[in-house]
């Protein structure tokens, strides 16, 4: 099974009524890969991240986790395995951040109370918040909350982290400090599969770069090929565009 690809997205089709929005994409992904996603609004992105921990289904294709096709996994243990970060932050308000993190390996894993807070606290401190493990999200910044999400992902002990956006919607400010933790989470070795506008992440930390457009990869490469020498003009004009917009977080 080790010798598998953790992810293997093999001619995926995905539809919407009669509108065809993923038209036969397929690529693998190893252990500690960091897949970039990027393409225009509408190419089918957060589609293609929904498939792969069955928020969506698909109909044609298929999608494997460690092997197994996520088709014939049950959801929940699926779910477990890959975790998610989307542009909302989706934390409880009436729970603290170190709640938050605690309620997934409470429920989903049957940790006991203090496994789950040592673990919280822990997570915490990996993204730099050891000292806001007792506020309330409403008293934390967009950034701050965009962490404990994170933290609260990685307290579940995935094996994918999937990323959408997840900086679209905070002030350019306290875009740096999600960033960081996120290259962090790269260097660790954690496997990750993200959408993203920011250019300076995807040069410091993608393995790949995968340009999406009308539901088919347009081009993919590592960042040094696809930024010095893209084989299509579109590939070029959008990451330049993207680099003079998202260019230097930090
Ligand atoms: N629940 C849905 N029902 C019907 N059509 C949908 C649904 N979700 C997405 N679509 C359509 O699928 C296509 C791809 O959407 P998707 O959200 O994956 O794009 P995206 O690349 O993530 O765009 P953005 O950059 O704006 O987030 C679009 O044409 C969109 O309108
Ligand atoms: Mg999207």
């Amino acid at each position: 099974m080790s010798d598998d690809p953790l992810v293997r997205v093999d001619d995926l089709h995905k539809r919407y009524g009669d509108e065809e929005v993923l038209k036969g994409i397929s690529f693998e992904m190893d252990r500690q890969d960091v897949q970039v996603l990027v393409g225009p609004s509408g190419s089918g992105k957060s589609t293609l991240l929904r498939c792969v921990n069955r928020l969506t289904e698909f109909q044609g294709g298929e999608i494997t986790l460690d092997g197994t096709p996520v088709t014939e996994m049950d959801v929940d243990d699926l779910r477990r395995q890959v975790g998610m970060v989307f542009q909302d932050f989706n934390l409880f308000a009436h729970l603290t951040a170190k709640e938050n993190i605690m309620l997934g390996p409470r429920r989903v894993l049957g940790k006991t109370e203090e496994e789950a807070a040592e673990r919280a606290l822990d997570e915490l401190d990996r993204v730099g918040l050891a000292a806001q493990a007792d506020s309330y999200p409403a008293e934390l910044s967009g950034g701050q909350k965009q962490r404990v999400g994170i933290a609260r992902a990685l307290a579940m002990d995935p094996k994918l982290m999937l990323f959408d956006e997840p900086t679209s919607a905070l002030d350019p400010e306290l875009i740096g400090e999600v960033v960081e933790v996120m290259e962090d989470l790269a260097e660790g070795g954690m496997t990750m599969l993200v959408v993203t506008h920011e250019m300076g992440f995807a040069r410091a930390a993608a393995t790949d770069i995968m340009f999406l457009d009308q539901g088919r990869i347009v081009e993919h490469g590592p960042p040094e090929r696809l930024f010095e020498n893209p084989e299509h003009e579109r590939t070029a004009q959008f990451l330049e565009r993207l680099t003079r917009l998202h260019g230097e977080t930090r």
